[in-house]
């Protein structure tokens, strides 16, 4: 049950402690990279890196690949925090690991979170490569009981039943779009609903036709529940989707899903998103 894997709030604290008395960076943003977009944690200026495994209470991987780290620093002057990979559930992390991250931040003193993923689109105008700006969002695994707001509410994060149609916060859109504008990227600079899945399993053609009928322009398999968490403990939400693939609405077509197209993708486009981005933060 959700009762078991909530973690409390003294877990929070000693996370959150623990990293403040090893570093000394106060950083008022948080980035979460998606897959492939680890690059920009690389960029900050005097970093100080804390491998996953190394932070009290962090979820740890039990599972092969890349364990991931939480890298403080400067991106163009603005002091912040990027998570160098994230927790997704279908990897087997319960809803609340996959948001511990969140709140910690939240205790860091952050204000505002950057979420960035590799989505799939459903839209037929968008092409691959572009960048959409989310608007909004459709929780399917909430729709299924998967939300990580279930369970005991801890008021020192939030309210019981919080407002999610503000959820990714308008000014910080606008200030994208005009950052996006001013660096020659706004030719594919999109703005929409993006949809979570669980994953790991691609949507089959049905699934597609049924998320566009439903007016989701992009989906994927994360965001979503940091989102919820962020929002619920009152951080501005920034959500960007990097368009990797199209996702499949034709019977005829032979195109399939492929985790091969979405790193290649993200690698073409990897520099123009950590361009925005950094540009963003220094105007938040
Ligand atoms: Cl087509 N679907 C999902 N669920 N996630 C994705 C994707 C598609 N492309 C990148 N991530």
């Amino acid at each position: 049950s959700s009762h078991s894997s909530l973690c409390s709030y003294e877990q929070y604290k000693e996370t959150a402690d623990w990293l403040l008395k090893h570093t000394s960076h106060r950083p008022k943003v948080a980035i979460v990279c998606g897959s492939g977009l680890g690059g920009l944690a690389d960029l900050l200026d005097n970093k100080t890196a804390f491998p996953y495994e190394d932070i009290p209470h962090f979820p740890t991987s039990t599972v092969t690949g890349h364990a991931g780290q939480l890298v403080f620093g400067r991106l163009q002057g603005q002091e912040c925090v990027c998570m160098q990979g994230r927790f997704h559930f279908y990897e087997g992390y319960n809803i609340h690991k996959v948001t511990y991250p969140v709140r910690v931040f939240r205790l860091l003193g952050v204000e505002a979170l950057i979420v960035t993923n590799a989505a799939g689109g459903l839209n037929d105008s968008y092409k691959v490569g572009d960048i959409m700006l989310i608007k909004d969002h459709i929780n399917m695994p909430g729709f299924a009981g998967q939300n990580p707001l279930c369970g005991h509410n801890d008021e020192r994060f939030g309210v019981r039943f919080p407002c999610m149609s503000d959820a990714y916060d308008r000014e910080m859109r606008e200030l994208a779009k005009k950052t996006a504008k001013e660096q020659g990227c706004d030719s594919f600079l999109q703005e929409g609903v993006y949809c979570m899945l669980a994953g790991p399993s691609y949507e089959t053609i049905a699934e597609c036709r049924l998320l566009q009928m439903l007016g989701a322009d992009a989906v994927g398999m994360s965001t979503v529940p940091e989102v919820l968490v962020a929002r619920h403990c009152g951080l501005r939400v920034l959500g960007l989707s990097l368009i990797t693939n199209k996702a499949v609405t034709d019977y005829d077509s032979s195109e399939k899903a492929n985790h091969e197209e979405v790193l290649k993708t993200t690698k073409h486009r990897t520099q123009d998103l950590q361009k925005l981005v950094s540009e963003i933060i220094t105007k938040i």
